[in-house]
């Protein structure tokens, strides 16, 4: 298994990757050109900030099944491609948060005291006590903008400080905030209120220029803007513009709109501090990032769970084991119902009963939209990509999870809307692991998914079995097992047998033939 480096990633994690018997190659300072002339030989890739991912590269990543960020933003990846393909993202987080908080706080500190400024006027030799008076952080507020990881620790850190630290986090609850003495409000408050304003979110299509000029001027005359998170979520021009109208007192900043930005305007003013994307560029970070990542995609590569993925559910090797027998009868009820389709999926209705719903559900429905769409599809339907390509093909889908066992201790039910009736299935797993499907429509039954299963619904009446085997008898077809159902007497019956050998088609229009077989039909799974 190849796995390619485009970026400096420390000794730790390349060694723990040989260790683990993978190909590595470190190829650092590609051109997009260059990377998408090789990628194809590669099953994963590990980048940090500067690789761009494109969906043009991933268009000739044919071997890859991996995209491991050593870091946590993944802006730089296309990740709709990356999904669409079936190719899992994975990141570190938490890794380098702590290095990125110091960061913050040196920034912070900083852009307080005019330390970089100071620093350049002694080195002309100039004693200049007067010009670069600066201010306290104690009692100042910070409003913090995206209070994840990095935030939160940015906030124990200027807490410590003295500071007030009012925070804006759509997706963060108050219990969520763990006895941090920070006030969760509305962007617009925090603009109004803070005295520093710290940006902390990941750049997304929702946070691109988060911070433009309507905000930049909401904002309390004098106050100071640190962004160690993402450029672009900063409008720099109209950062320029309050610096230059004397809005903002001054701004630090380690990430840029392009990096690296040397054509920025923002360059000629004083007041404004860079360091070149240092945020987690510590010894510390940069191996646990290494060995975290390493770790991660030998995991991936070699079936023993995914972690920290950005495209798919998180699972572990142990998870994994419980869950892969439901995974494994999901898929082949998917398989299944594809076969007894006739005519396009509409809807799809999931129905998980029972302690099942502890499991990550979310793995076993990708299994169950692979089986079903694999067969229909010419491309490579895995569980990354499933759900993208069923709502690329406007297929609808509903999970539930209910409590209300019935038949069942742990039950998954499918039901398929399409324009020619409902098709559904209901399936189970005896003693823990062995699948078998419950229902058919609206008939119970006892079927083995596996190998070839001839379905056969007839007329509830004496002979229509023996009609039926008799036929298989005759072409000397073996029935592994046999299972019946009818709603009542003398109604519609189905019959399901596990042969050993398929039924070729005329076989199966020979047993049509006669008036008490409605229908017929053979699957394979
Ligand atoms: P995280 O996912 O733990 O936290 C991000 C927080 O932002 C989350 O709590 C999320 O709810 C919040 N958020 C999302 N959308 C938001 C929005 N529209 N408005 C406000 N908040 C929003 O990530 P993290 O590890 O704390 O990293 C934070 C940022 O710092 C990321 O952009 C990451 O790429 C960047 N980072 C930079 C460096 C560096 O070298 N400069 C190092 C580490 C992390
Ligand atoms: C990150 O998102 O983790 C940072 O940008 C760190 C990095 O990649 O150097």
């Amino acid at each position: 298994m190849e796995v390619l480096i485009t970026e400096t990633l420390a000794e730790e994690g390349v060694r723990w990757l040989r260790k683990a018997g993978l190909a590595v190659d470190i190829k650092v300072g590609l051109s997009s050109g260059e990377l998408s002339s090789i990628i194809s030989s590669y099953e994963a890739v590990i980048i940090r900030s500067a690789t761009r991912i494109t969906r043009e590269i991933i268009d000739k990543a044919s071997s890859l099944k991996v995209i491991g960020r050593a870091g946590v933003g993944v802006d730089n990846v296309d990740l709709e491609a990356a999904t669409r393909r079936g190719i899992i993202v994975m990141n570190t987080p938490g890794g380098n948060a702590i290095s990125a908080a110091e960061h913050t706080m040196a920034m912070i500190l900083s852009l307080s005291r005019n330390i970089p400024q100071a620093n350049n006027s002694f080195r002309s030799r100039k004693w200049e006590r007067g010009r670069f008076v600066g201010t306290e952080l104690y009692e100042k507020t910070l409003g913090i903008i995206g209070l994840g990881r990095v935030g939160s620790e940015v906030a124990k850190r200027v807490l410590a400080f003295g500071m007030k630290v009012v925070a804006y986090d759509p997706f963060i609850s108050e219990e969520k905030l763990r006895g941090l003495k920070v006030k969760l409000t509305h962007l617009e408050d925090l603009l109004r209120c803070s005295d520093y304003i710290s940006i902390h979110a990941p750049l997304k299509s929702e946070t691109h220029h988060l911070i433009r000029e309507q905000e930049f001027r909401m904002m309390k005359k004098g106050v100071r803007i640190i962004n160690c998170a993402r450029g672009g979520i900063i409008d720099e021009d109209a950062l320029f513009r309050a610096i230059k109208e004397g809005r903002i007192q001054g701004a630090a900043l380690d990430v840029y709109e392009r990096e690296p930005p040397f054509d920025t305007a923002l360059i000629e003013l004083d007041s404004v501090i860079f360091t070149p994307h240092l945020g987690a560029s510590t010894r510390e970070a940069q191996t646990q990032v290494s060995i975290q990542i390493a770790d991660q995609i030998i995991d991936a590569l070699k079936g023993r769970g995914v972690r920290n993925a950005v495209n798919l559910p998180s699972f572990d090797l142990e998870m994994l084991e419980e869950i892969s027998p439901w995974i494994s009868l999901a898929e082949k009820m998917g398989s299944l119902l594809c076969q007894l389709l006739r005519s396009p999926i509409e809807k799809v209705n999931i129905t998980y009963v029972g302690e099942m719903n502890q499991y990550n559900i979310g793995l076993i429905t990708g299994s169950l939209l692979k089986g079903l769409l694999e067969p229909i599809l010419e491309e490579k339907i895995n569980h990354v990509n499933a759900l993208a390509v069923a709502k690329e093909r406007g297929i609808k889908l509903a999970e539930i999870k209910s409590d209300q066992i019935e038949d069942f201790a742990n039950l998954i039910t499918v039901e398929l809307l399409t324009a020619s009736g409902e098709v559904s299935l209901a399936g189970t797993l005896f003693s823990i692991k062995d699948p078998r499907i419950v229902r058919i429509d609206e008939y119970h039954v006892e079927v083995v998914p596996e190998g070839n299963i001839f379905i056969c619904f007839n007329e509830d009446r004496p002979g229509a079995i023996a009609h039926i085997t008799g036929i298989l008898a005759e072409k000397g077809i073996n029935i592994a097992s046999m299972g019946v159902g009818r709603k009542k007497i003398g109604g519609k019956a189905i019959t399901v047998l596990n042969l050993d050998t398929p039924v070729s088609s005329s076989l199966i229009e020979k047993i049509k033939a006669s008036p008490i077989i409605l229908e017929a039909k053979m699957v394979k799974i």
